[in-house]
């Protein structure tokens, strides 16, 4: 039997450009699921999740979707695993954990990615951590039926602690950059707004993409998503792009560009600029890509008002979650009184907060 702690992630900058194949630069925190995974005799699978206290058993060649929403994004590692060619046999797997469901810390990619971890140690299948990213997002895609981008599942399995994970989506190179700074953390603000919006609005965004480099491959060859645009050849064809569509690419166009000067800013210790550049990033998620509400925008404006703040945004998906907010640690108790404070006021809810380092991925908890 093996215990697998398998980490939730923040993302620092670049958001919704992972399934465009561009940049993005989350980390893995100090919030993770714990599995427990040994192998039985035959071919039953019990899968318990001790939070929800659930459980469900399947024969692991008939690895098929569950009316259980929380099963599938386990059952899918499964299936994917057996489409693959891989040969598993029946097993325990217990879990529980503490990544808030729902918040944007990617609990999701946690139970994938810590469940493909898991097997492939018990089981010896030899599967190297970038294509056991894959088969979890594979899973997301086909089982849980959200197009996600590679982001969620390579950050839970490939960062490193105390460093951001520079991800260039198309070719998965990837670079850690060291957060140097001890006297900064991240504290994210979770609206309490649960994403129900979220997959369907996910995958429409993602085919307004796709409909926008469309556009731009007919007269400019070479374009193989909107990672490949420049500013200029969106602006030249505006008018076919149509405002909604030009938006969209306008904001993934420039968020790709952000995350690189953030990668750079990081590196040089210049972490003021770094901060603006989240605001910055939420500007184009509010007002061009359009995934942001009410509630995040209330707790980013407010955050623009307190001192010891760098930078804050919305983080993941949108339509809910948390925002990101870079602060100084001596002010991070009076950050964290005056924007429950200012939340509470203009919402009537109470914020959760949670202050987060940057840990390794996802791992074998040792004897
Ligand atoms: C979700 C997805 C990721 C990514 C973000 C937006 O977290 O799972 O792949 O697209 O949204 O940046």
């Amino acid at each position: 039997m093996v215990i697998v702690r398998s980490p939730g992630r923040i993302n620092l900058i670049g958001e919704h450009t992972d399934y465009n194949e561009g940049f993005v630069l989350p980390s893995a925190i100090d919030r993770a699921i714990y599995l427990a995974v040994g192998p039985r005799r035959g071919s039953d699978v019990s899968l318990t999740s001790l939070d929800l206290n659930d459980q469900i058993q399947f024969n692991v060649r008939e690895a098929a979707k569950s009316k259980k929403a929380w099963a599938n994004y386990l059952i899918g590692v499964v299936h994917q695993l057996n489409e693959a060619g891989y040969r598993i046999g029946g097993f325990n797997c217990v879990f529980s954990g503490d990544i808030p469901i729902g918040a944007g810390m990617s609990s999701s990619a946690g139970v994938e990615a810590g469940l493909a971890f898991a097997l492939n140690s018990i089981f010896d299948l030899g599967i190297g951590r970038r294509d056991l990213a894959k088969i979890a997002q594979r899973s997301e895609n086909e089982f849980v039926g959200v197009r996600c981008g590679i982001m969620d599942q390579f950050a839970n399995l490939l960062s490193k602690g105390e460093s951001a994970l520079h991800l260039d989506c198309r070719s998965l190179q990837f670079e850690h950059i060291p957060f140097t700074r001890k006297d900064l953390e991240f504290v994210l603000c979770d609206t309490g707004v649960k994403h129900s919006l979220a997959s369907s609005e996910y995958n429409l965004r993602r085919e307004q993409c796709e409909t926008g480099a469309g556009i731009i491959r007919k007269y400019f060859t070479g374009v193989r998503s909107l990672r490949d645009v420049e500013p200029e050849m969106l602006r030249e064809h505006k008018g076919e792009l149509g405002d909604m569509i030009y938006g969209r690419c306008e904001y993934v166009v420039e968020e790709n560009a952000r995350v690189n000067l953030a990668g750079k800013y990081l590196r040089q210790n210049d972490y003021d600029k770094f901060g603006e550049l989240l605001y910055a990033s939420h500007e184009g998620l509010r007002d061009r890509y359009q995934v942001s509400c009410r509630e995040l925008d209330i707790l980013v404006d407010a955050a623009t008002k307190i001192d010891g703040v760098l930078g804050a945004r919305m983080m993941g998906g949108g339509f809910g979650g948390c925002t990101l907010n870079l602060v100084e640690r001596d002010s991070a108790e009076e950050f964290k009184s005056k924007i429950r404070k200012s939340y509470e006021r203009d919402t009537g809810k109470i914020p959760q907060l949670y202050e987060c380092s940057l840990m390794p991925g996802t791992d074998l908890v040792p004897d």
